[in-house]
């Protein structure tokens, strides 16, 4: 045994030269948006819980801190406050909503209950001088005379913002100045000038349209961040970091065929060459004609060394009479490592697993990195990995949003319809079978899944869409075709929006195109009387079924 399935692989992470901003979660729902706007300003981010520790950022190049909103008061009993070393480390910090109310009260100001909560939009009245660029005359001078130190520079003297809070900051710390109000609160924004300064709304939110104004004058301008975080730098950085965790040792990288495995193989064969053995398990559960188109693109395209194992009867051996859906994920984690310690044995000099884990699957498992309170599901690239097995993990992509995924594809060359692939999920088509999987029911899901897909291509929606794919409910209902009474499954369409999968809206699919793939299916896939569209997005709903 080689090394647990629960260690952090350091080498995933960026290296010390970038400079990087550290998201401290307070448990709102859009921080892992505040993560991605930083990284969206070309610098790297990372998320780290409120209890962590000075350590958790060791590895990092720090130059400022962001303090998350999060669903607690200020006064809640065990309401989470700023670590002791964060108000100490000199870094400059901007706490967000909560994160605010948390400064405000930590270092003295008063906080109470606002007279309503806000929620949604409000204008934001930036006082005099606020905006930065003015000369420091204003009654309350701020922004623009350095008292502000800039955080609200370039900005209209009044702006939509996006508030959802209920407690609100009464009196500012000493030290501090208010910048801007709403009608609610006449602490909306609140600085120091230097180092520490305060939103009680939220910039990282669409509706706040000039939000990557304010992110951009706190990391780039008062930060000091440079803006190196670009898929060529990544690409250089991954590939020494990642040449220094291998070394000379045999990696085998499972590979699925979609983006994310497929970057991840490709960088490590950028950084290891024929080091690399990419294994592509066939577990029975992957979309029409997949396993075939796979071992074409690699071989011919990328020239990978890629073996191909049909392990179908062992997984579908395993999932018979499994119906609950976490039990399904694990048994299918479990015995993906089965199949690869099994490949392994052919190359015994292999002592590295590659996955192609994503940020989002990290934020949302139970992982070393964040709280187990987020858990949601265990996907099976994280937490359906057995507790010990044969392998080291490399996940060169692990603090990765998808879109970056796709971005460092384009850099190391690879082809657009894998680049541009709509995400699949790693338990593939037993999570969209509802109730037990059998053969006969895949084969039934398959058949569904690709019509969805042949209209949604001929529709010219394919890319625009972030997944669209069928399930197959465990619900029968009656129906008649050919003056015959039938008896068959409902099957449900799913097609979703989104930028990085944490939230999704359901695509409104033009009506013509459902109506097509209503009655192919119907007419095609045997055993479909019944044909719904999902129309729930993330959240309440996620976008898989199970
Ligand atoms: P949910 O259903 O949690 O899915 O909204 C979010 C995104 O993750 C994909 N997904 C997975 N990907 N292993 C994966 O590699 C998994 O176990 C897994 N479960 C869900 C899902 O398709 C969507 O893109």
């Amino acid at each position: 045994m080689i090394a647990a399935a629960a260690a952090v692989p350091a080498a995933a992470r960026t290296d010390a030269r970038t400079d990087a901003i550290v998201v401290i979660d307070f448990g709102s729902q859009y921080t892992h948006l505040i993560a991605r706007r930083v990284r969206e300003l070309e610098v790297y981010s990372e998320i780290i819980p409120a209890t962590a520790g000075p350590e958790a950022t060791e590895h990092l190049n720090l130059r400022g801190i962001i303090l998350s909103g999060g669903p607690a008061s200020v006064y809640d009993a065990g309401a989470p406050a700023i670590p002791e070393w964060v108000l100490e480390c000199g870094a400059p910090t901007l706490g967000i909503c909560y994160g605010m109310q948390a400064m405000a009260r930590q270092l003295g100001g008063r906080v109470a209950p606002g007279a309503v909560r806000e929620y949604g939009h409000a204008d934001l009245l930036i006082d005099d001088g606020g905006a930065g660029g003015g000369d420091g005359n204003g009654a309350r001078g701020a922004g623009g005379d350095g008292r502000g130190g800039g955080l609200l520079a370039g900005l209209a003297g009044s702006i939509p913002v996006w508030m959802s809070h209920g407690d609100r900051v009464d009196e500012a710390p000493p030290g501090m100045i208010a910048l801007a109000r709403t009608a609610n609160t006449d602490c909306a924004v609140i600085s120091d000038g230097k180092l520490r300064y305060g939103l009680q709304f939220h910039p990282e939110v669409q509706h706040t349209p000039d939000g990557m104004t304010i992110l951009r004058n706190f990391v780039r301008g008062i930060c000091g961040c440079a803006g190196t975080w670009t898929p060529s730098n990544f690409v250089a950085e991954a590939v020494s970091r990642l040449r220094a965790q291998v070394g000379d040792d045999r990696v085998i990288c499972g590979l699925s065929g979609g983006v994310d495995s497929s970057v991840a193989a490709a960088l490590l064969h950028r950084a290891v060459g024929r080091q690399v053995t990419c294994i592509l398990v066939n577990n029975g559960l992957l979309r029409h004609g997949e396993a075939e188109q796979v071992q074409d693109t690699f071989r011919r395209h990328l020239g990978l060394d890629l073996r191909y194992v049909d392990a179908s009867e062992r997984f579908l051996g395993k999932l018979a009479g499994v119906t609950d859906p976490e039990a399904k994920r694990k048994t299918i984690g479990a015995e993906f490592i089965r199949v690869f310690e099994d490949a392994a044995g052919e190359l015994d000099d292999a002592r590295w697993l590659a996955q192609g884990t994503l940020y989002p699957d990290v934020i949302e498992s139970e992982t070393p990195e964040n709280r187990a309170s987020a858990r949601i599901k265990s996907h099976h690239n994280v937490g359906g990995l057995p507790e010990r097995m044969n392998f080291g993990l490399v996940e060169p992509l692990r603090y990765l949003f998808k879109d970056e995924v796709r971005a460092v594809g384009q850099e190391l060359g690879l082809p657009d319809d894998i680049v541009y692939r709509q995400p699949f999920p790693g338990p593939g088509l037993a999570i969209r079978i509802i109730g037990e999987v059998t053969p006969e029911r895949v084969e039934l899901l398959r058949d569904c899944d690709r019509i969805v897909l042949e209209e949604i291509r001929a529709a010219g929606l394919y890319r625009d869409i972030w997944q669209s794919f069928a399930v197959l409910t465990d619900n029968r209902t009656v129906g008649v075709m050919g003056d015959q009474r039938t008896y068959g499954y409902a099957c449900a369409i799913r097609a979703v929006n989104s930028d990085d999968a944490m939230t999704a809206d359901w695509a409104r699919l033009p009506y013509e195109t459902l109506a097509r793939i209503s009655s192919r299916i119907v007419n095609e896939a045997r055993g479909v009387n019944r044909v719904v569209y999902d129309i729930t997005s993330k959240p309440p709903g996620t976008i898989e079924w199970e």
